[in-house]
């Protein structure tokens, strides 16, 4: 989604800009700007496609002294991506950048053009700046403009402000688009939309809530909140190492993320295994009293982790369990009890979908607990409780660790709950720790691996689509295998239960049909085995990924022999992966920034 930068201070105001947007290129965008005032006079550039484009425009630029600055990548919601919807966007003396959806600028606009307004661009965000200067002219005080000016907005914004009228100011405002504010020793100021840009900048950040909007100088921080009552500042330490989230010498952030599964996940399990129980320090245990359902709720692979845990949930805690798409429950008029356990899965937590979906279980007074990637999101500050996945920062568009480390806190999860309700013996318990304690080793990537599926890659640049099968818990893994290959190839894909050929797909089948066929040897092996035949005597050519060997395979892709299909299913999760990445670099495609796809979807 769009990206939010800001700065206050003495130092080369253009550079920090233009360097805090190229660390949040992977949100996905598609065009790019900046505004300066300095010395009373601002100085604004934009550009559509890339920030190389942005960096050419501003070349001859100079930012040498005070000054403060707002910077912006836009992933088009409302208007083409276009120089004049690019932001910033200028009123007489303001400009601003926004990230979100304005849902009431269409009558804003009306009124404003119907005083003599004209509007350049057909964003839903010009009418903020113009009506802020409305506001200023009327009100004849900045900061009271700019409060009544976000008095009179609806729906999700994080805005930046900035005016010739308070040439030391940045004027904020965050209600369902995140935005976080750092600062440093030297009295400098930063703003961004995720705390990426802040690093090696600032020491300190605070995440704004909710209704919170206000301003800075670099002499202070002034937080109002929806009640318009001053608010205290909450400065959090800003933990993550740059270096992390740099590409360590792999070709993309995807496959540096795939390598970094072992390490992450075993950072996930940290702290929460004991010999036959699970702990979550993070959970009240009455959290789960009077529970007889669960509902899990989630967008794209949130979603297939979801599925994956309501295997394991029904498994092991005998609790009734459902999974639902988040964009589609939102509308669906659902019946929600107080007994059930509402879940929402989100590497973001900042998904629109994901994110009301959670609203309208707080609402319904449901007990709330959330899965995230991202302490202090949206989410995890809304949710009743929060377990953190801990895989890092994910800069890939096509989330792979973030996958990993959802399902393994599930899983953890299931053992934690069926501890509580003494669903599973203590001896069961334990042998499923003692699988999870080997889930890092799993995921290990071999040279000899990835150096057969690279080569393997090759034969699979065309075809007239892939189907991925898998039955119980590796069909949510076959959907996870499809949606891979669909994001980064742009080649058609789809996820299916094994046993659904006969019902219909099967007519597909021939040698241009490529099927990737999960077969674990410890689950359901010849139920499995049998679908696959049903498609190789159809002449589709079949890619089986098992520790066993396949005959009916035209190509076979081993992993190691598994004491579990639970160590199979991590085994076949990196090679679904990693056939993706190698099909997708074959294809000569941006991995981590694919078309039309953004990391984080905070509009609908
Ligand atoms: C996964 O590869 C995609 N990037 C996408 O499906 C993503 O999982 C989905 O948009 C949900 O995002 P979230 O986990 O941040 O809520």
């Amino acid at each position: 989604m769009c990206g939010i930068v800001g700065y206050i201070g003495n130092k080369n105001s253009k550079e920090i800009l233009l360097e805090g947007l190229k660390e949040l290129e992977y949100r996905g965008y598609d065009s790019a700007g900046i505004a300066v005032l300095q010395n009373g006079k601002f100085d604004n550039f934009k550009a559509v496609g890339k920030l190389i484009n942005l960096e050419e425009k501003t070349k001859n630029f100079i930012t040498d002294k005070f000054s403060v600055g707002i910077g912006h990548t836009r992933w088009a919601t409302h208007g083409k991506p276009t120089e004049l919807n690019a932001h910033p966007h200028v009123g007489e003396s303001s400009y601003v950048v926004h990230n979100g959806i304005i849902e009431n600028y269409a009558t804003l606009k009306k009124e404003l053009q119907e005083i003599g307004v004209n509007f350049l661009s057909q964003t839903d965000t010009e009418v903020i700046v113009h009506q802020f200067e409305k506001n200023l002219r009327e009100l004849q005080n900045a900061f009271q403009a700019f409060e009544k000016t976000v008095s009179e907005l609806q729906g999700a914004y994080a805005i930046l402000l900035v005016t010739k009228d308070e040439p030391e100011r940045i004027f904020f405002a965050k209600h369902g688009s995140p935005m976080l504010v750092g600062i440093n020793e030297e009295n400098e100021k930063y703003f961004a939309s995720s705390d990426t840009p802040l690093i090696g900048h600032c020491k300190e950040v605070n995440y704004f809530e909710d209704g919170e909007y206000g301003y800075v100088t670099p002499q202070e921080i002034k937080i109002y909140g929806k009640d318009t009552k001053k608010r205290k500042t909450h400065f959090t330490k800003l933990s993550t190492n740059k270096l992390s989230s740099q590409k360590d010498g792999y070709r993309f952030f995807m496959e540096k993320e795939i390598y970094e599964q072992s390490t992450v996940i075993a950072d996930t399990l940290l702290g929460r295994l004991g010999v036959d129980e699970v702990v979550f320090d993070e959970l009240d245990t009455s959290l789960f009293n009077g529970i007889n359902e669960i509902k899990l709720c989630a967008c794209g692979t949130s979603y297939h982790a979801a599925l994956c845990a309501s295997y394991m949930f029904e498994r092991y805690t005998k609790i009734k369990t459902s999974v639902e798409v988040a964009s589609e429950f939102r509308y669906r008029s659902p019946i929600m009890t107080k007994d059930t356990l509402f879940v929402v899965i989100s590497q973001s937590g900042e998904t629109a979908d994901t994110l009301e979906t959670l609203k309208m279980a707080k609402e319904a007074d449901l007990k709330t607990l959330v899965i995230c990637n991202v302490d202090n999101s949206s989410m995890v500050r809304l949710a009743d409780a929060s377990i953190l996945t801990r895989a890092g920062v994910e800069k890939g568009v096509a989330s792979t660790k973030a996958f990993a480390t959802q399902v393994s806190v599930f899983w953890m999860l299931s053992l934690y709950i069926a501890g509580l309700r003494s669903s599973m013996s203590k001896e069961d318990i334990a042998y499923q720790i003692s699988l999870l304690r080997e889930v890092p080793a799993s995921v290990k990537v071999t040279d000899t691996t990835h150096e057969r599926i690279k080569r393997l890659s090759k034969r699979y640049l065309h075809g007239h689509g892939f189907f991925f099968i898998g039955r119980d818990i590796f069909y949510p893994l076959a959907l996870e295998g499809a949606l891979k290959l669909k994001e980064i190839s742009y080649l058609h894909a789809e996820g299916y239960p094994s046993g659904e050929m006969k019902h219909g797909p099967i007519a597909l089948a021939d040698p241009e049909l490529f099927t990737i066929a999960l077969l674990p040897q410890h689950l359901l092996y010849e139920k499995a085995k049998s679908n696959v035949e049903e498609l190789s005597a159809r002449d589709s050519t079949i890619c089986a990924i098992s520790a066993l060997e396949f005959d009916k395979a035209d190509d076979f892709i081993a992993i190691n022999e598994c004491r579990d299909y639970m160590l199979e299913f991590f085994e076949m999760m990196v090679v679904v992966q990693l056939l993706s990445l190698e099909i997708s670099i074959r294809l000569g495609n941006d991995v981590d920034m694919p078309r039309n796809l953004a990391k984080s979807v905070t509009v609908e």
